[in-house]
């Protein structure tokens, strides 16, 4: 039986790879804040591309809708995202928001979503697309480092940019160090970015 969906709910369906710790934030920001009652939001699934991923254990735990639509057994990136997509349309997304999300989207899906797609990126684009972005970083001999939230479109981590974060680098970072102060900031620019659209 097809779920029960709230009437003139706004629905939020996250998206994630792994550990989910923005996933994670954006669900205690919404209890925290009451969304429900103060934007007629709620964040109402997390799926996720790897049947391991960490995060899916927390969403259940929290009474999330939580489903793995694994990429693997899929012929090629436009089956899985169709797929993908039938299992996020069953929620109705008011917002779709890629948390840590590790797949490279066709811009068939872009385009279904665009508007409504939103991700979070570790740098401060435009500087750093694609990945090992704090090596990068670090190897350009930056002195701030951080992160963006972003629309996404058909360009590869370049749509419009939302909410940013700096932090600084501080002598003797490494990858990881960098990565842990910027991920602090992703947990609470990511937040404020959604509720700002809820708005
Ligand atoms: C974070 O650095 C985020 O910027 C990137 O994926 C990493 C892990 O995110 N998109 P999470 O802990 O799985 O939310």
């Amino acid at each position: 039986m097809k779920g029960i969906i709230a009437v003139d709910m706004k629905n939020i369906v996250i998206l994630i790879s792994g550990g989910g710790s923005n996933m994670a934030a954006i669900v205690r920001a919404a209890q925290r804040e009451h969304w429900d009652q103060r934007y007629s939001a709620r964040v109402s699934a997390v799926i996720s591309n790897r049947p391991d991923a960490g995060g899916l254990a927390f969403a259940r735990e929290q009474g999330i809708a939580a489903q793995v639509v694994d990429h693997k057994p899929f012929a090629n990136r436009e089956e899985f995202d169709a797929a993908l997509a039938a299992a996020i349309d069953r929620h109705e997304p008011a917002l779709v928001v890629l948390a840590g999300f590790m797949r490279i989207l066709t811009p068939g899906f872009v385009a279904r979503y665009q508007g409504r797609l939103l991700n979070i990126h570790p740098s401060l684009l435009p500087a750093f697309p694609g990945l090992h972005t704090h090596q990068r970083a670090l190897d350009a001999g930056c002195r701030f480092a951080g992160a963006t939230v972003h629309q996404v479109t058909a360009e590869l981590d370049f749509g419009p940019i939302l909410e940013q974060a700096v932090v600084p680098v501080v002598p003797g970072d490494t990858a990881q160090s960098l990565a842990a102060r910027v991920l602090t900031q992703e947990h609470l620019i990511y937040p404020r970015a959604i509720a700002t659209l809820l708005r």
